[in-house]
């Protein structure tokens, strides 16, 4: 968002054929920042749709373009239709100009209405075809309202008929953009039910509908597990609009969700009543001697003089500090998108408000109870439900976990317990269960005491007793991680205080880790890494060994091998055949630089800052002509526990992208034909044509479900192409 003193210039039109796609930039899990092509120009998402009543403009529109970006609005089409006066202007001069707004115009339909005051009078194709009539950019169709008191049978009737509207609504609308709500009360099935069935029609965008009611009464557990049930069986090419939602205390968990659009009425209607927006909550401008966020409408003004002004110049004022500060959360929720850290920002929110808390917390323990840690604090244990619930949200939460990227950059900060249930913590450490083996059948010595780089600890000492039957792993905060993958995000870059590894080894709790990783029948030691002097002299007594030389290779050739299973799904066997006789090229630091075969192809370089590895066109090609399985027909998605040992994912392209990938273009949505089920986003992948031919090596950006349904946007990121056929 810009802050403009003048005058914007209007938006450009986006170029016909994109009007109504919708792409993703950056991703971070589920949580997404996107483009929407429009006719009044490209919506960058996640944004906030402020509502504005044409008949109380509390903010002008075009003062919120101008000086605050703000790219998007959303008034009421039936508001419009049942005032002459508006609908007159309206429908000779469009709405862009009655609202005077020069971005993108949304419309809702009048079902909030018909829920606060009864039915509407209007017919479910009349609102519509009003909505095209008048020139929005997005119409919503006339769906019917779930409240959260109604019953099941109340609610089923509410989906199934607002499913049934769904064909004449879209006939209304034309070439219009379209809004088919997902509506569902609290009952997840029912939100389940109607996100896949609105997901077959041709909409352009799903709000989340019928959820003022579980916000007003604070219900946020519910909140979240409507999102999670609504979204999770969407369409994921459509955009999410959560309706009515303008609180940014809300905003980080439903962007880590997935949402996309808010639009909300809260920055007038609190400013009306004194009351202030922030993300932590609402306050009350009666109550404040200074301000909670300092910002540009503020600046010049203290609380006791607002609370002197006329109540109308008080209430402008404060709208103008809740769109502010709205506005504000919703930046902060983009760049931690951009940074990869959205979970840790919700994760923060959450101690705000005791609900939000609540939400959080069965967020992360319901749907998928982890046993990571054995100090499961009070507060997480207090928020799970009772058993006859437990598993059933698996898919759900597997949803979410699977889409994460990991090994990502930078370090893991360190927040209470909640940081082994973070999402893509979740999702690193699935992987190494599934795909890392034991190549040893002695004793597991785990390391422990110490933070990372361990290597500069005790790289020497494992050295020495690499070529013995011990299995080596080193205790992290975050569980047990393998000798071979100490340089691997999250673990080796956690950013936390010293007593994280200090504490005493956790028997029980080593003795689970080493069960998810199949070895927990062997003898465990312990060796305490915290104090280096004197260190080999103990570990060898206490191994009962005798010193040896180092072998920096064999370390070093277990390291390559283990990445290639674990981050590439490579078969232990074809591991270690390609890694035979294989040499290194080294950094200044010690730390292996390129991989070279042994008939002197470079083949993949691990990435120093977290730990992954990309391949050159070379090991692309070695990984290619290794590929047992026949090609992929469609886009399944398979658990990270599935296809074990299969290889680098294909993705098979169309023809008419192959000149251009090979040439090493980016693979774009809309191109693809089928993919693996174990693509994920960030990993590498083999892009191939449609006979199974190596085409270029690169990084997907999508899930398998996003491969087939987006139409716009960059598919996989090539590294690097096989050149002309
Ligand atoms: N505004 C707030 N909630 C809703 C809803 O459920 N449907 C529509 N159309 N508009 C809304």
């Amino acid at each position: 968002m810009k802050w403009l003193d003048g005058g914007r210039p209007d938006p450009k039109p986006g170029r016909e054929k994109d009007l109504g796609r919708f792409e993703i930039t950056v991703r971070d899990g589920q949580a997404r920042l996107g483009r929407l092509h429009t006719s009044h120009g490209v919506l960058q998402t996640p944004c906030l749709l402020p509502v504005v009543n044409p008949n109380i403009r509390t903010i002008e529109p075009r003062e919120m373009y101008d000086k605050y970006g703000i790219e998007a609005l959303i008034t009421n089409s039936y508001v419009i239709w049942k005032h002459d006066h508006l609908k007159e202007v309206a429908l000779e001069k469009g709405v862009h100009e009655l609202i005077d707004f020069p971005g993108v115009i949304m419309t809702d339909s009048g079902t909030f209405q018909s829920y606060v005051y009864g039915d509407v009078e209007v017919g479910v194709d009349e609102i519509v075809n009003f909505q095209r009539e008048i020139g929005v950019d997005i119409a919503t169709m006339l769906d019917v309202f779930s409240r959260p008191d109604m019953t099941f049978t109340q609610v089923e009737a509410a989906v199934d008929e607002t499913i049934n509207r769904a064909e004449i609504s879209l006939a209304a609308a034309g070439n219009v953009m379209l809004n088919g709500p997902i509506q569902g009360g609290i009952f997840p099935e029912l939100r389940s039910k109607s996100a896949r069935a609105m997901s077959e029609f041709g909409f352009a965008i799903h709000p989340i509908g019928g959820i003022v009611p579980v916000m007003e009464q604070q219900r946020y557990k519910e909140l979240a597990k409507i999102i999670l049930a609504s979204k999770s069986n969407l369409n994921p090419s459509r955009p999410v609009h959560i309706f009515g939602c303008g609180h940014p205390m809300l905003f980080p968990m439903l962007v880590a969700l997935g949402a996309d659009l808010f639009d909300s009425a809260a920055y007038a209607l609190f400013a009306r009543d004194g009351r202030l927006l922030t993300p932590w909550g609402t306050e009350r401008i009666d109550e404040l001697t200074e301000w909670p966020i300092l910002v540009p409408s503020v600046v010049n003004h203290t609380p006791a003089e607002v609370r002197a002004m006329s109540k109308e110049e008080r209430t402008t004022l404060l709208a103008h500090f809740n769109l502010e500060v709205t506005l504000q959360e919703l930046s902060r929720c983009r760049q931690a998108v951009r940074d990869g850290n959205i979970w840790r920002l919700a994760e923060r929110r959450s101690h705000e408000h005791p609900r939000l808390r609540e939400a959080f917390l069965w967020l992360v323990t319901n749907p998928s109870l982890s046993d990571i840690e054995p100090l499961i604090l009070d507060e997480i244990s207090s928020s799970k439900e009772t058993g006859k619930h437990k598993g059933r949200w698996e898919e759900n939460w597997n949803w979410l976990v699977q889409s994460q990227t990991t090994p990502r950059g930078g370090s893991e900060s360190w927040g209470s317990q909640d940081t082994h249930e973070r999402p893509h913590v979740e999702m690193a450490r699935r992987r190494i269960f599934a795909r890392w083996n034991s190549s040893k059948s002695g004793d597991v010595l785990v390391l422990h005491g110490a933070s990372p780089p361990w290597r500069e600890r005790v790289g020497e000492l494992v050295d020495r007793i690499v070529n013995t039957e011990l299995e080596i792993m080193v205790l992290t905060p975050l569980g047990l991680i393998p000798w071979s993958l100490e340089d691997l995000n999250p673990w080796a870059h956690i950013d936390g205080p010293d007593w994280l590894w200090k504490r005493k080894p956790d028997h029980a709790w080593i003795t689970r880790e080493l069960e998810r990783f199949g070895i927990e029948h062997r003898r465990l030691i312990t060796l305490d890494i915290s104090e280096t002097e004197g260190l080999h002299a103990r570990a060898f007594a206490m191994l009962e060994l005798e010193p040896s030389d180092r072998d920096q290779d064999a370390v070093k050739t277990k390291q390559a091998i283990d990445k290639l299973c674990v981050l590439s799904n490579i078969s232990k066997e074809q591991a270690d055949k390609i890694m035979e006789d294989a040499s290194f090229a080294m950094s200044r630091t010690g730390r292996i630089r390129n991989v070279i075969t042994s008939d002197g192809r470079h083949i993949f370089s691990p990435r120093l800052g977290e730990g992954g590895i990309s391949y050159t066109i070379e090991g692309a090609k070695w990984a290619h002509s290794i590929r047992k399985l026949p090609l992929p027909k469609g886009f399944e998605t398979s658990a990270i526990d599935e296809n074990i040992g299969e290889g680098l994912a294909f993705v098979v392209i169309d023809e008419d992208a192959v000149p251009f990938v090979g040439q090493g273009r980016n693979v774009m949505h809309g191109f693809i034909l089928a993919c693996d089920p174990w693509t994920r986003p960030d990993e590498t992948v083999l892009i191939v044509n449609s006979s199974g031919k190596l085409v270029a090596v690169g990084r997907a950006t999508s899930m398998p479900s996003e491969m087939a349904t987006f139409s716009k946007g960059i598919a996989v990121r090539v590294r690097e192409g096989i050149g002309c056929p």
